[in-house]
């Protein structure tokens, strides 16, 4: 199939964009390589570990942005692709201050922008669109399935449901995700998991927030539920949890990476008003539906994130012991 990726450059759409190679699609880039972390080191690392971990070259990539709708359309003819996946975002729930102001042109009038281009392409089939656990706000049920209200209470949350209702009402092949907490090598957006992270392997302190319970999803897991959502019939205009199920305080993840850096220390601080309560979500219907079984739990999330690392990021192979 030939297949457009908006923000393939990044975290998950690197991983993608390999995946779907390797599997023998045609896959086209649009992505504008920005980051909103405000730490340009860390992401010129990332973009790096991406270059040497990445074996496959997409067949074009697009250096558009996809606040231009002249641009977009020009890459749906281009690509001709009967599959757009958009993932091109401002990806973290808080951005700097002097990002904030680039949510709503991005994530909800850039995403306006993608749909309306993909409603009109002759040659474009399927919208598949992350949304996020934030659309839910706080949870209601344990686990949380899909049917509950969306209720959500930051920016990033609420321009993720309006996103959603938007693509809800094309006639067009449509399928919506809703994956959380995805941690892996190469992510820079400054999650708590990659903030652990670089804390342990740098040798800094680091804090948590106690008894913050999230659904840690490592990257190939949630790669592995985009591409059944690609491929899918039954996946047609349909809205699926996306993550593995469990959920897990960042005091644990922090514990796990603990185990490979003894000298590692962290604070455990009591809770603000800023968390939103979060905790599993219900992985039933994309079990049942698209048989979506995502094999990585922390413990092994975190040993894979690491050896990657190692053998792509710069880690040094004498200061980890890697389990096998
Ligand atoms: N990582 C997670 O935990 C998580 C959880 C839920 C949902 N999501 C969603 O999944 C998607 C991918 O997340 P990620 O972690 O890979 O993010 P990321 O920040 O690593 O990647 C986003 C990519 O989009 C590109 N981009 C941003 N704005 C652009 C624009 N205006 N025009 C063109 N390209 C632009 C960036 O260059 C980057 O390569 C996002 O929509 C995010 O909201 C992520």
């Amino acid at each position: 199939m030939r297949i457009l990726v908006t923000g393939g450059r990044g975290f998950i759409g690197s991983y993608l964009t390999e995946k779907l190679l390797a599997l023998g699609h045609r896959v086209y880039i649009l992505d504008r390589e920005i980051n909103f972390a405000d730490n340009p080191p860390s992401f010129r690392k990332a973009m790096l570990g991406r270059r040497k971990m990445l074996r496959r070259r997409p067949d074009a990539v697009y250096p558009f942005d996809i606040r231009s709708p002249r641009k977009l359309t020009e890459a749906m003819n281009k690509s001709r692709a009967e599959i757009v996946v958009h993932l091109a975002a401002v990806s973290m729930a808080r951005p700097p201050k002097r990002y904030e102001h680039l949510m709503g042109p991005i994530n909800l009038y850039g995403t306006l922008n993608v749909l309306n281009a993909f409603e009109n392409s002759p040659f474009t089939r399927r919208l598949v669109f992350p949304s996020s656990s934030l659309a839910y706000g706080h949870y209601t049920r344990d686990p949380q399935p899909e049917e509950s209200y969306l209720n959500p209470v930051n920016d990033y949350g609420i321009m993720k449901a309006a996103c959603e209702y938007a693509i809800r009402m094309s006639k067009k092949e449509w399928v919506i995700l809703r994956p959380t907490s995805v941690y892996g090598f190469t992510d820079c957006a400054n999650r708590v998991t990659q903030l652990l992270l670089d804390a342990a392997v740098s040798g800094r302190p680091a804090w948590v927030i106690r008894g913050e319970a999230l659904d840690f999803t490592y990257v190939e897991d949630v790669v592995n539920g985009f591409i059944k959502a690609i491929a899918s019939k039954a996946a047609v205009r349909q809205i699926f949890n996306l993550s593995r199920g469990v959920a897990r305080t960042a005091d644990d993840f922090a514990g796990v990476l603990k185990t490979y850096f003894p000298k590692f220390i962290y604070e455990v601080r009591p809770p603000t008003h800023q968390e939103v309560s979060r905790g599993a979500q219900d992985m039933t219907k994309a079990k049942k539906i698209l048989g979506f079984v995502p094999k990585s739990d922390i413990e092994d999330g975190i040993r894979k994130t690491l050896s990657l690392m190692v053998r792509f990021g710069g880690l040094p192979a004498g200061s980890v012991r890697l389990r096998k």
